[in-house]
């Protein structure tokens, strides 16, 4: 039996038509859900960073108003429309502060924050979002501390 030929049930691929088969298979894929589904579906999530570095005053580092955003969010019955997740490390500690906010258009990564206004910035975002039923725009003070999280 020459190489690459079928045997005991198996096919040898080499690494192009195995590269050429999976994308076929995520073009199929693309959007299934394979029947999983939740009854806690949601807008958006925010997810704040509260671990060895972000928010650490103890570090030397920028608090981070997590006390005042769980109220906030409670407060305006956020959560059912934009998930509010206090986090422990999210992985890019030498920016701190760090915010991810992942809608169905993808994940978007925020660090560096000094101080409350951008966090003031993220609870009028997640208002208007429950309030339109979609993700709009995000505001200017927000962008400005966007960064790459990802080669
Ligand atoms: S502690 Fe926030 S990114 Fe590591």
């Amino acid at each position: 039996m020459s190489r690459g030929a079928v045997r005991a049930g198996t096919v040898a691929l080499d690494q192009s038509a195995f590269g050429a088969l999976w994308g076929m298979f995520m073009d199929i894929t693309a959007g299934e859900t394979f029947g999983i589904t939740t009854k806690r579906q949601v807008l958006a999530q925010i997810v704040v960073c509260n671990g060895c570095c972000c928010g650490r005053t103890d570090k030397g580092k920028p608090a981070i108003p997590v006390d005042w955003l769980k109220q906030t969010w409670k407060e305006r019955r956020l959560q059912k429309h934009v998930q509010l997740t206090i986090s422990g490390c999210l992985g890019p500690c030498d920016i701190v502060n760090v915010v991810s906010l992942v809608t169905s258009e993808g994940q978007r990564w925020f660090g560096g924050i000094k101080d409350a206004e951008p966090f003031r910035s993220l609870v009028e975002w997640a208002q208007a979002t429950a309030e339109l039923g979609e993700a709009p725009e995000l505001p200017a003070e927000l962008l400005q501390y966007e960064f790459r999280r990802f080669v």
